[in-house]
């Protein structure tokens, strides 16, 4: 397909990335467009030229920026936005033509490794083409408008939480007796190794029960985790999370 982007930062980066290899893209940014393009090699093309050459044009832009690129998406034959706590509604209110998608990636993307919530106006005619386009770029949901908050802070945000998670985990190495050098790279690994070999419908309980053994150390350890308020600190997290992009709309 052609694609062209609107936007060429995080996202939209982390989006070519992931669809390069099976599809023409173009970009448009103001400031960095020029050097984006080079750097991941696709081309670079004026909003105008843009939306009328492209088959689909994704917004990836900052939200306060949808009024200005607006008109520029009134020749486009689909529009994808990927814009942050904007729905289908407020879409169709600036952009009058072109087939409308609501999606919500999370920058894992561009590993192929990504999930991406998907929303269509009711008479969107080609669902199954786009849900194929964003399956190429990992795993991809059609999911209602009224939980995007959520996907928003689980998926979305999610990378740089499990980072955090990482982080605290290597911290609690170290003040159990590890450098910190080792204790971030065993933390790592341990993180990485145990999920690579992991389907995505796991049996987490099964995971866990493999490494313990009745009455051993990881049993008494996995219950100390149990015990804490673990679940409650990253409810937290979540919902500090949602309350300000709520805050934002
Ligand atoms: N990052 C994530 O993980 C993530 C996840 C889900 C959704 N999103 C959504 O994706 C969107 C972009 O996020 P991001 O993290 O990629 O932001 P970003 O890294 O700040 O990139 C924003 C891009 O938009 C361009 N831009 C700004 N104003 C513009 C305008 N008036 N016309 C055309 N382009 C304009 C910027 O251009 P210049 O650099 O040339 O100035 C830049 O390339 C946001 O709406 C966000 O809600 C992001």
């Amino acid at each position: 397909m052609k694609i062209g982007f609107i936007g060429a930062g995080n996202m939209a980066q982390a989006m070519i990335l992931g669809w390069r290899d099976h599809h023409e893209i173009s970009i448009f940014s103001p400031n960095t467009g020029l050097e984006a393009a080079a750097e991941l090699k696709v081309e670079f093309k004026p909003t105008e030229e843009l939306a009328t050459w492209a088959d689909l044009v994704v917004v990836a832009t900052p939200v306060d920026a949808l009024e200005e690129v607006a008109p520029y998406l009134q020749q486009a034959k689909v529009v994808v936005s990927v814009l942050g706590g904007i729905s289908l509604k407020t879409l169709r209110s600036l952009i009058e033509n072109a087939g409308l998608v609501r999606a919500l990636p999370n920058v894992n993307v561009s590993k192929k490794v990504g999930f991406t919530a998907l929303a269509f106006e009711k008479d969107f005619a080609q669902v199954d083409t786009y849900l194929d386009l964003f399956n190429q770029l990992g795993t991809a949901e059609i999911i209602d408008e009224d939980k995007f908050a959520a996907v928003s802070a689980v998926a979305g945000s999610g990378p740089a939480f499990v980072a955090g998670i990482i982080q605290s985990y290597a911290f609690s190495a170290e003040r159990v007796g590890l450098d910190g050098t080792t204790a971030l790279k065993l933390s790592l690994q341990t993180f990485i190794g145990t999920l690579f070999q992991m389907p995505v419908d796991a049996d987490l309980q099964s995971v866990a029960d493999a490494v313990m053994t009745p009455g051993g150390s990881t049993e008494q350890g996995f219950k100390s985790l149990k015990n804490s308020d673990i679940n409650d600190v990253f409810q937290q997290m979540l919902q500090a999370t949602i309350d300000k992009n709520n805050s934002a709309e």
